[in-house]
């Protein structure tokens, strides 16, 4: 509790303002709506194939864990999670799978592989350790994951993509990757500094020794990812 209320202050204090709720513009809800169609099955070529030229499931092969933890943020209906699934299971793994979103949407078929969802319709960058709920949420998730997959989802619709690259990675084991879609080069340079003053100031706060690895990836030319290991 203590731990987190310091992270609390760190965030509000030395980098900036409180963050501002995800206003629900009829132009939100028009994508709301759009997020129920994704996460389809033909997404999971993009994502795991192309976009991150299969580093993912190359890591969970080679990491050794036959029910590595994996955690999807943000997985619109999830069809791509259940393919995801079945090809790893295919190559006789046993992933556990959470899940993380904005809006709740996934379909039937995904509801069956997936461990646990732990949307609770709050974006990211909202989950506070001053609601007890939230505070629940964040001693659940810290810490827990090796794969962490971010399409399309809390890098990009976000006014603090930086902040939800920071508690993404927060989300990891030591030795996870994590995979999270950005919006562009640029921004990705500003991402990787902010992450780098979130951590310290993080690790400062709670006597905590938490390191990254950042490294931009961009296979295809227009999806961009932050690909983020944590060291320890
Ligand atoms: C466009 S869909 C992407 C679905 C799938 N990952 C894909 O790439 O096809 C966006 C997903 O991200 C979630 N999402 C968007 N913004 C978010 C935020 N700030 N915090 C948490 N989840 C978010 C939505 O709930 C939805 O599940």
């Amino acid at each position: 509790m203590l731990k987190c209320f310091l992270l609390e202050l760190v965030m509000t204090i030395k980098y900036g303002h409180p963050r501002k709720p995800t206003l629900l513009t009829a132009k939100n809800m028009r994508r709301e709506r759009h997020w129920q169609t994704v996460g389809t099955e033909n997404r999971f070529e993009q994502i795991y194939l192309r976009s991150t030229a299969s580093r993912p499931i190359e890591f969970l092969r080679t990491l050794g864990k036959k029910q590595p933890k994996v955690m999807i943020l943000g997985p619109g209906v999830g069809e791509d999670t259940v393919k995801l699934y079945r090809s790893l299971t295919a190559e006789h793994l046993d992933p556990k799978i959470d899940t993380f979103g904005l809006t709740n949407s996934l379909s039937r078929a995904a509801r069956r592989i997936i461990v646990r969802d732990y949307s609770i319709n709050m974006p990211l960058e909202m989950i506070t350790p001053r609601v007890p709920e939230h505070q629940r949420l964040i001693s659940a998730l810290i810490g827990k994951y090796d794969l962490i997959v971010g399409a399309l989802s809390v890098g990009i619709h976000t006014r603090y993509p930086a902040y939800n690259v920071f508690a993404s990675s927060l989300m990891l084991s030591p030795g996870g990757k994590a995979f999270i879609e950005v919006r562009d080069y640029r921004d990705k340079k500003k991402i990787i500094e902010v992450v780098k003053k979130m951590v310290g100031a993080y690790n400062r706060a709670n006597g905590t020794n938490f390191q990254f690895d950042l490294e931009n990836i961009n296979f295809t030319g227009y999806n961009r990812y932050l690909e983020i290991t944590r060291i320890q």
